[in-house]
Formats: structure tokens, sequence, C-alpha cells
């Protein structure tokens, strides 16, 4: 056996590691929230397209599991921890409270399009500030960025008068 001791650090620059945790950590939390208040709306929505609006928020929790995923790897990849218990997730979601209970369709996909847009804050800010520091850390926020978009337009469809 060898008696040589390699120490085997990140690779990352910490300030790139930094900036990724700032801006990533925030789209974790309020991805994670998304998690929670799409089950709550999967279980709650009412209505004559029942079947159709209850599975795409099913699928839409699918996504938002990706994109926390996605998102609180990259920061732990850069050698960063995060904290995404609960109680960090309850304190710190900037997303809007749902509407509790059973709800009629056009509420819940109305609840659901605030809570994507107050997500896509935090999106839209982490691609702004990550651009000139990190590209990859900035590629992660432009493809929640992308999803998030298409699943705030089947939502919005919905509802939309034309
Ligand atoms: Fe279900």
């Amino acid at each position: 056996m060898s008696d040589v001791v390699t120490t085997i650090t990140s690779s990352a620059n910490p300030d790139v590691a930094a900036a990724a945790a700032q801006f990533l950590s925030q789209v974790v939390i309020d991805s994670q929230a998304l998690v929670i208040n799409g089950k709550q709306a999967h279980w709650h929505v009412r209505g004559a397209n029942f079947i159709a609006v209850h599975e795409l928020f099913d699928e839409i929790v699918e996504r938002a599991e990706d994109y926390a995923d996605t998102a609180a790897e990259r920061v732990v990849a850069l050698g960063l921890p995060l904290d995404a218990r609960i109680g960090a997730v309850a304190a710190n979601t900037t997303l809007p409270e749902l509407p509790a209970g059973f709800q009629p369709a056009e509420v819940m996909i109305g609840s659901l399009v605030n809570q994507i847009d107050a997500l896509l804050v935090g999106v839209n800010k982490a691609i702004k500030e990550l651009g000139a520091i990190d590209a990859a850390s900035q590629d992660v926020a432009i493809q929640i960025a992308r999803s998030l978009e298409k699943d705030r337009w089947f939502l919005f469809a919905h509802i939309s008068a034309v």
C-alpha cells in the first residue's frame, strides 16, 4: 500500500462557487416550494376538466423536482452546501400562498401561474447575474427558465379568453 497521501479538493474557483450558491439556492428553494404547492393543487383542483388539469399539475411537479435537483447539484458540484430543509424552504420561499382546500380549476391554474412567475424572478436573476461569472451555472438557470415558461403557457392556455 502506498504511503502517498493525496488531498482531493474541489476544482472550482471559490468565487464561482459562491456566486452559483448565491443565485441558484433561491431557485432550489422556490422549486421545492412549487413541488409542495403543485401537489396540493393536484389533490384539490375540481371542475369539468379535472383529469386533464390534475395530470398537468403532476407533470409540473415532476419538472419542478428536476429544477431543484439540477440547480442543487450544480451548487454541490462546485463544493458548497445549501439549506433546502423544510424549515428553510418555508422561511425563504418567494412563492405566494396557494388557496386552501378544494378550488375550481380556474383558481388553481391562476394560482400556479403566480407560483411560476415568482419562481421565474429568481431564475431570471440567476441568468442575468451568472452570465459574466459562470456559463455552466447560467445554463442551468436558462434550461429551467425555458421549461417554466412552457409550463406557464400550458397553464395559461386553460384560462385565457382567446
Ligand atoms: Fe397523484
